[in-house]
């Protein structure tokens, strides 16, 4: 679920410098959120410009961002590779053993999102500074479908997490993602080991994709009021 970010001009500023990062010919995984908004808007911009590039969304919104942008866009199925992917994040470990791993889903686009992300030859994460943390702890959305919600959730509270079936905003009853199903939010208290709770959230029926990105991301730009600083993982 998302939390209230940081400032627009930091995120303005992350998004600017990954687009500074897109090469002429490339194929460019296209993420979701605030923070990428700013992202397509550049690389927008530097379409206008001449720069030649095919975009891949990983959402409704990202679609409709990247059309408004001007960047022609592709499909995972209509190429070779993805050279670049850049995408946001709700949570972004900045250090220690599970320096980069990330929570993300807060749009409920993480399954787009990883499977974009994840074939990409360069994943930049692109955050303001109040995303990075020490030790993720924020819930773990986890899209399932809709006929497993209340299995999942049992298994989840088995793992230990608390899940809470995301509510929808201006319209009744939940969320339904872009892929028609429907969102748990896990909260599990401080995750000290993310690539086992991944496994463990990877193997239950009825999940498709879980919000808990490790080992994917390269790099974040942590955008600021005054620049950009890139941290490499
Ligand atoms: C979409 O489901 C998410 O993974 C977003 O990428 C994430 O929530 C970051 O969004 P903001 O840039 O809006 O914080």
């Amino acid at each position: 679920m998302k939390t209230a970010g940081g400032s627009e001009t930091a995120k303005r500023r992350a998004g600017e410098r990954a687009a500074e990062a897109v090469t002429d010919g490339s194929v460019v995984g296209l993420g979701t959120g605030s923070t990428t908004a700013y992202a397509i808007e550049a690389i927008g911009e530097a379409v206008a410009d001449g720069l030649e590039v095919r975009g891949i969304p990983t959402s409704f919104q990202s679609r409709r961002l990247a059309l408004e942008a001007g960047i022609p866009l592709t499909d995972l199925d209509a190429v070779s590779g993805v050279d670049l992917a850049i995408d946001g994040a709700d949570q972004v470990v900045d250090g220690g053993g599970h320096d980069g791993a990330l929570i993300k889903g807060g749009g409920a686009a993480h399954a787009r999102e990883k499977l974009v992300d994840a074939a990409a030859d360069r994943f930049v994460v692109v955050a303001d500074p109040s995303k990075l943390v020490e030790t993720l702890d924020g819930a773990v959305p986890l899209e399932v479908l809709p006929a497993a919600h209340t299995v999942v959730a049992e298994r989840v509270r088995e793992l230990g997490g608390e899940p809470t079936l995301r509510d929808a905003e201006r319209k009744d009853g939940p969320v339904v993602t872009d892929n028609g199903n429907l969102v748990l939010d896990c909260a599990f208290g401080p995750i000290d080991d993310p690539a086992t709770l991944a496994s463990r959230l990877s193997a239950l029926p009825g999940v498709l994709e879980h919000g808990l990105f490790v080992d994917l991301a390269d790099a974040t730009y942590v955008g600021t009021d005054e620049g950009a600083d890139a941290l490499e993982h």
